[in-house]
Formats: structure tokens, C-alpha cells, sequence
């Protein structure tokens, strides 16, 4: 009996004692952990992207004048292509002609001798698009653009001024921002060796041939809100980015564009956008049509928190630039495209990319992104993503190109005071 009672006793305690061990382990197991603390913040140089206004260098460019026995009309340039996606050559053009312009005073020379690069002014689009809209937009014509345009122009650059040569051309820029590139001039030849800033950016092999590596350069596109109608998004918005109104931001995803027609297995957006149009279009808090007049397009972007941006022919997502404009934080479906200043713009802290083969799980990704997520990139596009537009600072990316292009390292402030 006594031996009995021992043996239980005995057993007891170690039951108590596993029993201690285990209730511990519990514990220490669910005991919630202490939340980590953000990383202190380090010596700027340790960090990407760095700010823009640390530059790599700040070179002197020259800009050549054509006359106007063959350069576009101004008229043309002024009226015309101002409503034109591809205005980007003239916006550039005349932010570096525009004397009172920063971009101007820091890096344009009246002195070739003193120049680092030629800025060649090209303006092959507008004279296409002009050609085109009067022809009933026979995108095959071409007015004869090589013989009235290209070969003017060139002749000039490389027979008249001994700048070309000096170099073989490889420190000339030029301006392509329409989706076929050079490939609309059949002498496109002559100007080869010069950088071609241009707003197709396509990794794809089939593209190959239009994207030249380590000679091109991705800039942005112009817009018809922005650029040409001159929408003030501050007109809309806070200076943080917030509606006017005081509310929140209550369209959830928006776009508007073509087409209601595309099917799975087009070519056109590679059947992207049949999506939006057979499906996400019911979806609550989804604005998706085929456009909108500009003011009520304007007001719209104001109040969305995403905004699509699909691939069309090409991989450049033109209405992105109005997104960003307005703080719609841009939603790439665009496998392949190669965005603007990669090098310089942080472009996943400010986007979200889906790809093709999940763009049917976009609902449920989007929704699964947590306010402070969302908030974060949101932040980011106001402060930083949205500066990279033409009408902001796209000429120091350019530049900071140019730098790397022409193995210049001489960094300096530019002082920007951002
Ligand atoms: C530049 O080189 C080309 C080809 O050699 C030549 O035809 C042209 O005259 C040169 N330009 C100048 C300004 O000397």
C-alpha cells in the first residue's frame, strides 16, 4: 500500500514537472514578440535612389538652331502637336531653349567648343503627326519627311558643323517618342550613332531591333491633361496629395480607354484588357470605361487610389504620367517595359506590377495590400514618383543618364532643396 502511494507520488511530480515544462513552452511560444523597431537612418550615400539633386554630374549641352527653311513651323509646333502624346520632343526642346528656365540656366552653352553634348532639334513626330492629320490619319504616309526633313537636318549636323564628326556622333541626343521609334525614316541611318531619348522602354527580343542597349534612353510621355490642357493637379488636391474635398479617395480601381472589344488572344494589350472589360468593369468600387470628357476624367483621377496601366501596342503606359500626376498610385500590367530612369526612380516603392498571368487575381491582390501599404506607395508617388514627369524634373534624370553614357563622374549639387 505504502509502496503504491510512493510510486504515485512520485509519479505525480513528474507529471507536475512536464506539466511546467509544457505550460511554459506554451507560453513562451504565444507570447507576443516585442515589435521591430524601423532601422535608424545611415549616412545618405548608402542609400538608392539618392536624391536628385545630388547629381552625377552637370554637363554643358549645346542646342543646335535649324532654320526654318526646314524645321517644323512654329505654328505647327505651337497648335497642332501641342495636343499630341508625342509632344515630348517639343516640351523638352523648350525647356533647354527657354531662358528662364532652370533647366536652361544650369546646363545649356551658347559655346560648342565647351560642350559635352548636341542636342539636335528633331522633331520628327510633330512633323508626322501634322502630316497625318492632314491625310485623314493614313498612318503609312510620310510627307516626305526624309527629303524635307531628315536630310536637311543631317546635312547640317554632319556636313556644315564639324561638331558631329568630332565624335562620330555619339554625344549627340536626339528625341523619338512615337511607338515605331526611328523606324518611320527610311535615311534613319545617318543619324544612328546619336543617343535617342525615347518613351517605348521594351525588353522583349522581338523588340530588339528597337531598343538599342546603353544608347537609349527612357523618358516619359507627354498627356493630354497635363501637358495639353495644362491640368493643375494642385487645383484638385492638397499639397499632400489628398482630395480637396476633405474625403477620401473613393474609387477604388479606374480606367478608362480602349477597348471593350479585346479579345483573350489579341495582340492588342496581348489580351489584357478583355479582362477589364468582360469582368472587373462589375466589380464594386471598379470606374472602367471607354473614356471620358476631360474635365470629368480630371476630377476622377482626384478621387481613385489606383489606376490601371496596361500595355496597348507597345509597352509604354502613357497614362500613367496622369496617374502619377494625381497621386493614383499606377497599377503595370506591362511584362517587359522597361520604365523611365530605372537607375535613378525607385519605381517599385510608388507602382504595384501584376503580371499577365495573374492579372485575373487582380482584385484579390489589390484588395490584399493593408492600408499602410497602400499609404506608403502613395507617399512615395506624391514625394518622389511624381517628379519624374516632364513637366517636373525629367530633364535631371535624362542628365543623369548622359553622365553614365559619357563616363562622366564629377557629382554636384544642383541645389534643388529636395
Ligand atoms: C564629316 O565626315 C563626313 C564623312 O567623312 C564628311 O562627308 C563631312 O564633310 C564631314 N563634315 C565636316 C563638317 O567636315
Amino acid at each position: 500500500m505504502a509502496a503504491v502511494l510512493r510510486l504515485n507520488k512520485r509519479w505525480i511530480l513528474v507529471l507536475v514537472v512536464i506539466l511546467f515544462f509544457f505550460i511554459s513552452s506554451f507560453f513562451v511560444r504565444f507570447r507576443p514578440a516585442s515589435p521591430a523597431p524601423p532601422l535608424p537612418v545611415r549616412d545618405l550615400s548608402s542609400y538608392w535612389p539618392e536624391p536628385v539633386e545630388n547629381a552625377v554630374c552637370r554637363p554643358k549641352i549645346y542646342v543646335y538652331e535649324a532654320p526654318s527653311t526646314f524645321q517644323v513651323p512654329k505654328h505647327i509646333q505651337e497648335n497642332k502637336c501641342d495636343e499630341s502624346n508625342y509632344n515630348s520632343e517639343i516640351i523638352l526642346h523648350n525647356q533647354l531653349t527657354d531662358p528662364t528656365s532652370k533647366i536652361h540656366q544650369l546646363y545649356v552653352t551658347k559655346n560648342p567648343e565647351e560642350a559635352n553634348f548636341f542636342f539636335i532639334p528633331f522633331f520628327g513626330s510633330c512633323y508626322l503627326y501634322n502630316c497625318w492629320s492632314q491625310n485623314s490619319w493614313h498612318w503609312d504616309e510620310r510627307c516626305n519627311v526624309d527629303e524635307k526633313y531628315v536630310e536637311p537636318m543631317m546635312d547640317m549636323i554632319i556636313n556644315q558643323l564639324p561638331y558631329w564628326n568630332a565624335t562620330g556622333g555619339k554625344n549627340h541626343i536626339m528625341i523619338h517618342p512615337m511607338d515605331q521609334t526611328f523606324t518611320y525614316y527610311k535615311k534613319n541611318e545617318l543619324f544612328q550613332p546619336a543617343i535617342f531619348l525615347k518613351t517605348v522602354g521594351d525588353k522583349r527580343t522581338k523588340w530588339f531591333h528597337r531598343h538599342r542597349y546603353h544608347q537609349d534612353i527612357v523618358i516619359p510621355s507627354a498627356t493630354r491633361i497635363i501637358h495639353h490642357l495644362n491640368k493643375n493637379p494642385l487645383d484638385y488636391l492638397t499639397p499632400d496629395g489628398h482630395p480637396l474635398t476633405g474625403k477620401k479617395r473613393d474609387i477604388f480601381v479606374m480606367f478608362h480607354g480602349c477597348c471593350n472589344d479585346v479579345q483573350v488572344d489579341d495582340e492588342y494589350s496581348n489580351g489584357i484588357r478583355s479582362l477589364f472589360f468582360n469582368y472587373f468593369q462589375h466589380y464594386p468600387g471598379y470606374d472602367i470605361g471607354l473614356g471620358l470628357a476631360d474635365e470629368d476624367y480630371t476630377e476622377r483621377l482626384a478621387r481613385a487610389k489606383y489606376g490601371l496601366s496596361p500595355m496597348g501596342w507597345t509597352l509604354d503606359t502613357t497614362r500613367i504620367w496622369e496617374f502619377m500626376a494625381f497621386g493614383v498610385v499606377p497599377i503595370v500590367i506591362a511584362d517587359g517595359i522597361i520604365e523611365p530612369f530605372e537607375f535613378d526612380v525607385d519605381w517599385d516603392s510608388f507602382i504595384v506590377r501584376i503580371r499577365r498571368d495573374e492579372v485575373h487575381r487582380l482584385d484579390e491582390i489589390l484588395r490584399g495590400i493593408d492600408d499602410k501599404t497602400y499609404e506608403y506607395k502613395r507617399r512615395k508617388l506624391w514625394e518622389y514618383g511624381r517628379r519624374v514627369g516632364l513637366e517636373m524634373d525629367a530633364w535631371h534624370f535624362i542628365i543623369r543618364e548622359l553622365c553614365r553614357m559619357g563616363h562622366i563622374d564629377k557629382p554636384e549639387n544642383l541645389g534643388l532643396g529636395y
